[in-house]
This record gives structure tokens, C-alpha cells and sequence, in this order.
């Protein structure tokens, strides 16, 4: 199994990405940062006849560098405003593009993280709607959410104990891992 994390979050040593280096300790993986990457919105070209792909930024790299090749994906987000990041979405988003190109989706587990301030558990569910119906129109397989408050950059490192559905997300990945 490969294991690939992505940060959605613009800070690369915040919340998010110290709660999925928890979660997914001592688990082989490789670490990607959607700000690292440039990321285009999506252009929908279904009424055109223009290909449906924009080969112009990073998107179809990560993709075919990373994604492919992954059994589990873990998603992490910080809410904004009350949603996933806008660069997990625009992220996700582009997954048209390599739907409409046969992507290997089918099979992929995934595993989702969420971080905010504000009671993320009740105020935030639209992401894990959104997250699993999206999975399952990919056909891959939706395995949980994990989430966590969290605001100053170092209040996940300073819980000592993560919350249970992180836990439990730990869990099932270490499942896999056996
Ligand atoms: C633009 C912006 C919007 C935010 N909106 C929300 C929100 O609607 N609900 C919430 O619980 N937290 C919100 N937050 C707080 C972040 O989710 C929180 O600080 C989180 O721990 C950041 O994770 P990170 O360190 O991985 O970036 C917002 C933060 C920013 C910068």
C-alpha cells in the first residue's frame, strides 16, 4: 500500500499538517502541499471542443506523480468559513478533469481531516458530505473523518491526546498497513 497525505491548508507546519503527521505516524507516506503546487480553477469545457484538461499548471503532475500510484489518500482541510479550503476545492474540482480522462480513481481509500475553531464536529459537516459523495461518484472508497479544534498554529501539537475520530482514522490506516 502507498500512503499519500495532502495538506490543504496554506500553512505548512499548522494545524492540519501536524494532526495528519500524527495520524499518520510511523505509517510510510509521502506528504504533499497543495500550496506548493499551482493549481488552476477548473474550466469547464463540456459545451466546447476543447479538451477537458488544463496541462498548463501542476495539477496533472501531482496527479499522475502521486496520486495514481496511491492506495490510501488522506485529505486534510482547515474550515474556512464553515467549508473546505479553496485550495482543496479547487483541487477537488479539477478531479473532472481526470475523470473525464479515466483516472484511476476506483478503489482509492480515502480518509479525511478536518481542522477549525469553531466547533468543526457540528458546524462543519458539509465537508464530509461533500468529501464522501464525491467519493462515491469517483468510486472510491470514503473511510471517515477525522476532526480536531484547533486555531493557533501549535494547538495541535500541544493536545496530548488526539480526538477519537482521529483516532479512529489512526486506526483503520494502521489496519491497512499490517
Ligand atoms: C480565512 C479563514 C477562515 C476561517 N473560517 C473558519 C470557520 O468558518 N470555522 C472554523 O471553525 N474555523 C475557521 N478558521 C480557523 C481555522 O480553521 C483554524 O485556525 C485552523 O486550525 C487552521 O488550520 P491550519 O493551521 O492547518 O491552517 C478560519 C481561518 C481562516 C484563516
Amino acid at each position: 500500500m502507498t500512503i499519500l497525505f495532502i495538506n490543504g491548508s496554506p500553512r505548512r507546519h499548522g494545524n492540519t499538517v501536524t494532526l495528519g503527521e500524527r495520524i499518520l505516524q510511523d505509517c510510510p507516506h509521502v506528504t504533499r502541499h497543495l500550496a506548493d503546487y499551482q493549481l488552476n480553477f477548473e474550466q469547464d469545457q463540456r459545451a466546447t471542443h476543447q479538451p477537458q484538461r488544463d496541462l498548463t499548471d501542476d495539477y496533472d503532475r501531482l496527479m499522475r506523480t502521486d496520486f495514481a500510484g496511491a492506495t490510501d489518500i488522506v485529505l486534510g482541510t482547515p474550515v474556512y468559513w464553515y467549508d473546505m479550503s479553496g485550495q482543496l476545492k479547487v483541487f477537488m474540482d479539477r478531479w473532472f478533469d481526470s475523470y473525464s480522462h479515466d483516472f484511476p480513481f476506483a478503489g482509492k481509500r480515502l480518509y479525511l481531516l478536518i481542522v477549525g475553531a469553531d466547533q468543526p464536529a457540528t458546524k462543519a459537516v458539509g465537508i464530509t458530505t461533500a468529501v464522501s459523495q464525491s467519493c462515491d461518484w469517483l468510486k472510491m472508497s470514503f473511510q471517515g473523518t477525522g476532526v480536531a479544534t484547533a486555531d493557533g498554529p501549535s494547538d495541535i501539537t500541544a493536545l496530548a491526546t488526539l480526538p477519537s475520530s482521529c483516532l479512529a482514522l489512526r486506526q483503520k490506516i494502521l489496519a491497512v498497513t499490517k
